[in-house]
């Protein structure tokens, strides 16, 4: 009991002491854009296939935004199927850099918003047991008639069901409301309560091959040290609030250092602090004829941080993908990090 109390004391003081860090985010960045002329993507497409594709892409996305819902002609699944570029997490799985955050997309919005992300393009759809979303993001998925494999489903432990049993059991929940025998990703979703016994759990079901990888949301350095330190399975992803606003810089190099890969959740900040009327972001838009989402997940990209953002609009879901022909320059990416406040966008959730 005291454990437990002392671990989510330090998570809740560990948010509030965070000091401000002006101008930090540089050092941090990934040459990834420089790369671009070099660049195969981890499935082996040349940029010149690849380029093709996200002009294809693009024509279709602006055709959506033309005309209406139903006028839009959903792309060849067979050209869109390495549309996104991977990553290779640190048990050899390949993820995809960007994909469909689900977080308030439920019922029949969820279905249809999964549905024509994956018509669109997307493979990684984020969701978790507390959005309550998980039947109407597996319906989705069996509405796009595309084959499990070809996709890479996340979903999260809830705190209620933290602990060696219960976790075993809120992963069986978890696949069953989804309509799949296994995970590609399962996270625990906030450090709190019996992180060991659940992690404990999570390694055999990884074991098992009933999750491919396994990992954590919302853990500061140093309570994914102690994760590190006292097991056999490293986590392979720690998806964090990360944002213009909130840059994490440090925790991005400690990551990196570690070999856990960054995940952004809220990439958009949920528009908060006006990040979608942003001068700084639209400026840089205005350069490369792509609007403040485009340039903020192409920041996202170019740090090697994946992120999930969330859409219940069929045509921001299309604009968000549209982020791979186009590359950020050092001086914007500079400036972008000048945003940073180095604080939380969400304080009711720390
Ligand atoms: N692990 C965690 O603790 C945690 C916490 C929060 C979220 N998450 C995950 O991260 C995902 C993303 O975060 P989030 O949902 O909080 O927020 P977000 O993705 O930062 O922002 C979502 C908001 O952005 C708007 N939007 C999306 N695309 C846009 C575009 N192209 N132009 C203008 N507005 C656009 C959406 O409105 P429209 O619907 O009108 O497009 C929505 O209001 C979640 O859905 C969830 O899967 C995880």
């Amino acid at each position: 009991m005291r454990a437990k109390k002392s671990f989510a004391n330090l998570w809740s003081k560990q948010r509030i002491t965070k000091k401000a860090h002006a101008g930090r985010g540089l050092e941090t960045i990934w040459e990834v854009s420089t790369n671009m002329n070099k660049e195969r993507n981890s499935n082996g497409m040349s940029r010149r296939r690849f380029l093709q594709t996200s002009a294809e892409f693009a024509a279709s996305a602006m055709f959506l935004s033309l005309g209406s819902a139903q006028s839009f002609a959903a792309p060849n699944p067979s050209t869109q199927e390495n549309l996104i570029p991977l990553v290779t997490l640190n048990n050899g799985l390949q993820m995809p850099r960007l994909g469909l955050g689900t977080m308030t997309l439920n019922g029949d919005v969820g279905i249809r918003c999964v549905a024509d992300a994956i018509s669109l393009g997307y493979r990684l759809i984020d969701t978790a047991m507390i959005y309550g979303n998980e039947v109407s993001v597996g319906s989705g998925i069996k509405q796009s008639g595309i084959k499990r494999e070809k996709l890479f489903i996340t979903s999260k432990l809830w705190k209620a069901d933290m602990g060696y049993e219960q976790a075993k059991k809120g992963f069986q929940t978890s696949i069953n409301k989804l309509g799949t025998d296994y995970l590609d990703l399962y996270l625990i979703h906030r450090p709190s309560g019996d992180v060991k016994g659940s992690w404990k759990a999570m390694e055999e079901l990884y074991h098992q091959g009933r999750i491919k990888a396994i990992g954590v949301s919302n853990f500061e350095p140093a309570q994914l040290e102690d994760l590190i330190a006292s097991n056999d399975v490293k986590p392979a992803i720690n998806q964090i609030e990360t944002h213009a606003f909130f840059q994490e810089g440090k925790s991005l190099e400690y990551l990196k250092q570690h070999g856990v890969q960054m995940e952004a959740w809220a990439p958009f900040a949920e528009g908060r602090h006006g990040l979608f009327t942003s001068a700084t972001l639209a400026t840089i838009g205005k350069k490369y004829n792509k609007t403040i989402a485009q340039v903020s997940l192409r920041w996202h990209y170019q740090r090697g941080i994946i992120a999930i953002p969330r859409s219940s609009q069929k045509a921001h879901i299309a604009e968000n993908l549209n982020i791979f022909d186009f590359s950020l320059e050092d001086s914007d990416m500079a400036s972008i990090s000048t945003l940073d406040l180095n604080t939380t966008q969400f304080p009711e959730w720390s």
